[in-house]
């Protein structure tokens, strides 16, 4: 039987799209990149793993919602029935909230609510806290909000730079979302 298929959604270098793929037993099919980024790592990433990409300018649409009905087709179309966003660095609007209700899982370096929107490690880093994460959830129209589904620790050292700190969590983060992504796509 064929696995179900997922896409991830990313901006960035593409390290979680890279742990995704490599990860054993995964119970769906990475079946589409969709980037908005275009020249970002992760669609090289893709290419070496035979993942077809699409990749697209925001701007180049008249508005937001104009751009998710033309992922909403293309997702329509690969069979996609989960969304993985591994650095997706935008807000998801209703039109793709709708077609793909309570099927979009979102993967953020912080313990949230702590810390969300851009460059959530260096926020946490300069706030001096000493124990920071990683944290896997379902996605509604906020900023990083929606249900918590997993959320693993992290401790700051006192001798961690914001870079050490940003590596710790990204070891984190490619162990927890594979896992994560097992589980659901299991049990829902
Ligand atoms: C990851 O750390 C991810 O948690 C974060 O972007 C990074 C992407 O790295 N996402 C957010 O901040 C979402 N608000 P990657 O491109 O190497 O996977």
């Amino acid at each position: 039987m064929s696995k179900v298929k997922a896409a991830v959604f990313a901006s960035g270098t593409g390290s979680n799209f890279q742990a995704i793929m490599e990860a054993n037993n995964l119970p769906c099919e990475i079946s589409l990149l969709i980037c908005d980024k275009p020249g970002a790592g992760v669609i090289e990433k893709a290419k070496n793993s035979d993942v077809p990409a699409f990749v697209f300018q925001p701007k180049e649409f008249t508005s937001k919602a104009e751009y998710e009905k033309h992922l909403v087709e293309k997702l329509r179309e690969a069979n996609v029935s989960w969304i993985f966003l591994a650095g997706y660095m935008r807000i998801v609007g209703p039109t793709l909230l709708t077609a793909f209700e309570g099927k979009i899982v979102n993967i953020h370096p912080s313990l949230l609510p702590d810390f969300p929107g851009k460059d959530a490690i260096g926020q946490a880093y300069h706030a001096g806290v000493k124990t920071t994460g990683v944290t896997v959830h379902f996605i509604d129209e906020g900023i990083d909000t929606g249900p918590i589904i997993a959320q693993e620790t992290v401790e700051v050292q006192d001798d961690d730079t914001e870079e050490t700190l940003k590596e710790k969590i990204q070891k984190v983060e490619h162990e927890l979302y594979p896992k994560v992504i097992q589980q659901i796509v299991q049990t829902k």
